[in-house]
């Protein structure tokens, strides 16, 4: 049997959909404050009539960081598609981040080890993989140093994907894939997801940083593919382009019937606007709205390489702008 970690969230959600058209029973760990109405909902972008399929789910009540909690849900199991995790740039989520995903993951890995499972994927991110040498783009062999990517995400998916090959050295066949920014409909109020709804609302300004795309449909095909064929113990970077801020917000707008933003931000008031944010964060005590790394990693231009997964399985990625039109579709609906 399948074992689902994560299903809760965008990825796990997408994942569940693909994974009961073709099986007859999956099982989902979630949490007492999970909010399975969620999956539901990212059901019904696939299926008129979700039942058939949401059914054939089994969740089971454990906490990742809590090890007595998965001794049931691993009873079992052959499979552990691994996506939970806790994504955040604020530095006071570095300690329970580095708690959920590199302990959690230690976990995941531990346990699959036990019950003899047969492979584990890992949702790792492009957050773990190194900077390009020059101007190279970035690929699965780029070192990554602690110095180089020193921001509490980073840190702690690099340390999971430790765990993971910490794992494979103890018998465990496993693979990780490094999405970039996951696009897919549901979960708009966080995340990549939350991009959406703030474009919708009209959104004014924009940068001309560069990063990869994927669509999580794209995501969840390659996860299914790897578990399913013979590769083990590689890492693949999951992306079908690289734009920029100004292109995809662009688009989003155009998807919306909305102004494009017309505001550059600049690095220098990039650099204003993360110190005045953790002004408003000490007074307030509110989340900030920008922090120091988020408001330099807007800036950059990482060029990320496909070519390693596609040449190992084939894959088309499906284009940016087609996965926008369809999400954007898919919030107004
Ligand atoms: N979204 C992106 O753009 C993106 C890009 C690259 C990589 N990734 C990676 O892809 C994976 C999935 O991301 P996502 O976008 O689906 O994230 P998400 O929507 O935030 O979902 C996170 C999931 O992890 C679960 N979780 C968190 N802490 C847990 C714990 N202690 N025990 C058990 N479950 C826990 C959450 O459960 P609850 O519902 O209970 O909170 C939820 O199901 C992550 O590993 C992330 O690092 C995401």
């Amino acid at each position: 049997m399948i074992l689902v970690t994560g299903g809760t969230g965008l990825v796990g959600a997408h994942l569940l959909a693909a994974l009961t058209q073709k099986y007859d029973k999956i099982r989902a760990i979630h949490r007492k404050s999970s909010n399975i109405d969620d999956v539901k909902h990212v059901f019904s972008y696939y299926f008129d009539d979700i039942n058939p399929y949401f059914s054939k789910i089994e969740w089971m009540e454990a906490d990742i960081v809590d090890s007595t909690s998965l001794e049931k849900p691993f009873q079992g199991i052959s499979y552990v598609y691994h996506c939970a995790a806790i994504i955040s740039f604020h530095p006071k989520a570095y300690h329970k981040m580095r708690k959920v995903n590199i302990e959690g993951t230690a976990n995941i890995v531990n346990f699959s080890i036990a019950q003899n499972v047969k492979k584990l994927c890992y949702v790792s991110s492009v957050a773990a993989v190194g900077k390009a040498v020059k101007n190279n783009s970035i690929d699965e062999d780029c070192e990554w140093t602690v110095e180089n990517s020193n921001y509490g995400y980073a840190i702690t998916k690099h340390g999971a994907e430790m765990e993971v090959w910490r794992g494979t050295q103890e018998g465990l066949d496993a693979v990780i894939v490094n999405p970039g920014i996951i696009f897919g409909a549901g979960f708009f109020d966080s995340g990549s997801g939350s991009m959406f709804k703030t474009v919708n609302k009209g959104l004014k300004f924009y940068t001309e940083g560069v990063t990869g795309y994927v669509d999580v449909k794209d995501v969840v095909k390659v996860m299914q593919q790897l578990m399913e064929g013979t590769i083990k113990n590689e890492r693949f970077l999951l992306v079908s382009q690289n734009l920029s801020f100004k292109d995809v917000f662009r688009q989003i707008a155009k998807a919306f019937g909305k102004k494009e933003p017309s505001i550059k931000i600049s690095k220098f008031m990039s650099e204003i606007l993360w110190r005045v944010s953790v002004v408003i964060t000490v007074i307030t005590g509110k989340k900030p709205m920008i922090t120091k790394h988020s408001a330099q990693s807007i800036h950059k231009n990482n060029q990320f390489s496909n070519t390693k997964i596609k040449d190992a399985i084939g894959i088309d990625f499906i284009p940016v702008n087609e996965t926008i039109k369809r999400v954007c579709k898919e919030f107004s609906e």
